[in-house]
């Protein structure tokens, strides 16, 4: 790698430029990508099984169809991501062994347990909630193919955080035990929220990179304060309390004030000691090997066509 190529990608990158496959790039800058693409992609496959879980139980019509266009709408994230990953010189056999392996992450919020159907609720209004706000911040990410597909899923993702917040919205104002079960699932999806942003920018291994780079456009101490500051109004609005009593308003810096993240937790999730970890991976490896004979037809399906060979 000469300096000049290297001056010529820095930049396009401080000029606002996208950077195209095609294009000369940083070996570190292509496995960054690799690594932060495909784990949003695991991510957003593996998210399917914990609201997946609440389909056949959806408590109407209306809600079970809003929720499988939902799980539905995740897979074709997921989708986009891997094609988005593919473009940087690796294959989806390889990104799949990663998962299977343990060799990549995904957010660890899907190895918590949805117990009741105000956990759908919470999903949606929260994670969802968390998502678009990491998300919306990504449209800007300066590698093309991520900075599109980041395009295409926000418009969707709005979607999925308004049918959660509705949920939250309904059994706030419903019966008393109804009432019950969405403050219940506030405490226990309102911290693995937060930790959807990853560590405090001074843990995190990657953001100074990331933000030269301009892969990330916000650090993930600043996307989770204004994911605080726009949660702890929606949560008053429907008259649930959020568990933190560290949360106070500060007049100066117009944020909230909210207390410190359990770390332990963090980690020791990310490191397989959740709930559901392997019950997850378990999942996906099952489906992946019982699917073989679906990629293997439409792999043969596609040559034929390729090759001429009409069917019809
Ligand atoms: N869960 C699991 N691992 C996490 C994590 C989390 N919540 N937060 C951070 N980590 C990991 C990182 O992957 C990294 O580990 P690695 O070196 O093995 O990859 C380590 O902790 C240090 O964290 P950093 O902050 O230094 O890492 P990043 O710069 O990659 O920042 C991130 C972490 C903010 C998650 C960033 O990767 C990112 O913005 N990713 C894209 C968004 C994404 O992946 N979201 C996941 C949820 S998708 C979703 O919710 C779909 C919705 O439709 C439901």
């Amino acid at each position: 790698m000469s300096t000049t190529q290297e001056t010529t990608f820095q930049g396009k990158i401080d000029k606002g430029l996208k950077i195209e496959p095609r294009d000369w790039m940083p070996d570190k800058y292509r496995t960054h990508l690799i690594r932060q693409i495909s784990q949003h992609a695991h991510s957003e496959v593996i998210g399917m099984q914990p609201e997946g879980n609440w389909i056949t139980r959806a408590p109407s019509l209306r809600a079970k169809m809003v929720l499988i266009a939902k799980v539905q709408d995740e897979a074709g994230h997921g989708l986009y991501l891997y094609s988005a990953c593919e473009t940087l010189g690796i294959t989806r056999d390889e990104l799949i062994s990663q998962l299977h392996t343990g060799k990549a992450k995904y957010s660890n919020i899907f190895n918590y347990p949805t117990l009741t159907w105000a956990d759908i609720g919470a999903i949606g209004w929260l994670v969802d909630g968390a998502a678009i706000v990491n998300q919306q911040s990504l449209r800007g990410t300066s590698y093309g193919p991520y900075s599109r597909a980041m395009i295409r899923i926000c418009k969707e993702e709005s979607f999925h955080q308004r049918q959660g917040y509705e949920i939250m919205s309904k059994m706030a104002n419903g019966t008393p035990e109804q009432q019950e079960m969405a403050q219940d699932a506030l405490d226990r999806w309102w911290w693995p929220s937060l930790m959807m942003f990853g560590p405090h920018d001074l843990d995190s291994a990657h953001t100074s990179n990331a933000m030269n780079w301009k892969i990330k456009r916000e650090t993930n101490d600043e996307l989770r304060q204004l994911f605080v500051d726009r949660s702890v109004k929606q949560a008053d609005l429907i008259g649930l309390k959020i568990p933190d009593p560290d949360l106070k308003w500060n007049q100066e810096t117009r944020h909230y004030e909210f207390g410190e993240i359990d770390w332990d937790e963090f980690w020791k999730v990310i490191n397989g000691d959740g709930f559901c970890n392997k019950e997850r991976l378990n999942n996906h490896t099952t489906a992946h090997t019982k699917g073989q004979w679906v990629r293997e037809a439409a792999l043969a399906y596609a040559e034929k066509r390729n090759n001429g060979v009409n069917h019809e």
